[in-house]
């Protein structure tokens, strides 16, 4: 399985973040990992102009479940694919909470992004009261079942455990926390998509960084991060892709 890096933009960047791609790239041209940014769907075709011919894949950070149609401001799947891009998004929390978006709506935006040829990257994780009440897997293990497509497979699937009071806080699960969960994922996919799920990656995200990401990439079932804050500069995404290359 080739470890993914993956950097999460969210609403964050102009034209002049592209000297970040291209430091970036020059930095990293051929990762032992792969390597991803999302930035905004506005700068989702120039970062693939700028990234042609580099070890960099491109990915949006939302998509419609509808192929096209009247859905004024949305971005569709096969709208993404034709700007460059080869994942997306879908699920984060940021979008469930900003948006309201279910379960459903979320397992409709990844079986959207499958049909058009997207990897989706499936977003999951409990907030801190559901944490502090107990009921972390009984959360991951609810939005597991309802936001990922049953025909998935290690190709087409990737799933990121983000715990809602992680992100942006600079504060983490334990260590044996976040292996905890990325057990129960496995072990979960594994009764849901057979031998499949062995090779489905299992990102970890929320407040990743230069200083923690060797040691989460040392835990079983840790197959790569999906970092926000950190992968805005080139030399911190840089940091935590040879982190997850040496791992
Ligand atoms: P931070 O890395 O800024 O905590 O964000 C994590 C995240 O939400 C990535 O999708």
């Amino acid at each position: 399985m080739r470890k993914l890096a993956a950097g999460n933009w969210k609403m964050n960047g102009l034209t002049a973040a592209l000297t970040e791609i291209v430091a970036l790239c020059r930095a990293h041209p051929a990762p032992a990992c792969d390597m991803l940014i999302c930035p905004p769907a506005t700068l989702v075709a120039q970062v693939a102009a700028v990234a042609q011919g580099t070890g960099l894949a491109l990915g949006g950070q939302d998509c419609h479940s509808a192929a096209s149609g009247a859905h004024t401001g949305d971005v569709s799947a096969a709208m993404l694919k034709d700007a460059g891009a080869s994942y997306v998004i879908v699920g984060h929390s940021e979008r469930r909470t900003d948006h309201g978006e279910t379960d459903a709506v979320v397992l409709a935006k990844a079986s959207a992004a499958q049909a058009a040829g997207l990897v989706p990257i499936v977003c999951l994780g409990e907030t801190e009261v559901e944490r502090d009440a107990g009921e972390t897997l009984n959360v991951i293990g609810r939005q597991l079942t309802g936001s990922v497509p049953d025909t998935s497979t290690a190709d087409t699937l990737v799933i990121a455990y983000e715990p809602v009071w992680a992100i942006g806080t600079g504060r983490t699960p334990s260590l044996q926390e976040i292996a905890e969960v990325h057990a129960f994922l496995r072990q979960r996919l594994t009764a849901r998509l057979g031998t499949e799920a062995a090779g489905v990656r299992l990102l970890y995200g929320g407040s990743v960084k230069p200083s923690n990401a060797a040691e989460i990439f040392a835990l079983p079932h840790v197959d790569g991060a999906l970092v926000g804050g950190a992968s805005l500069k080139a030399a911190d995404f840089g940091a935590i892709v040879a982190a997850l290359s040496a791992a």
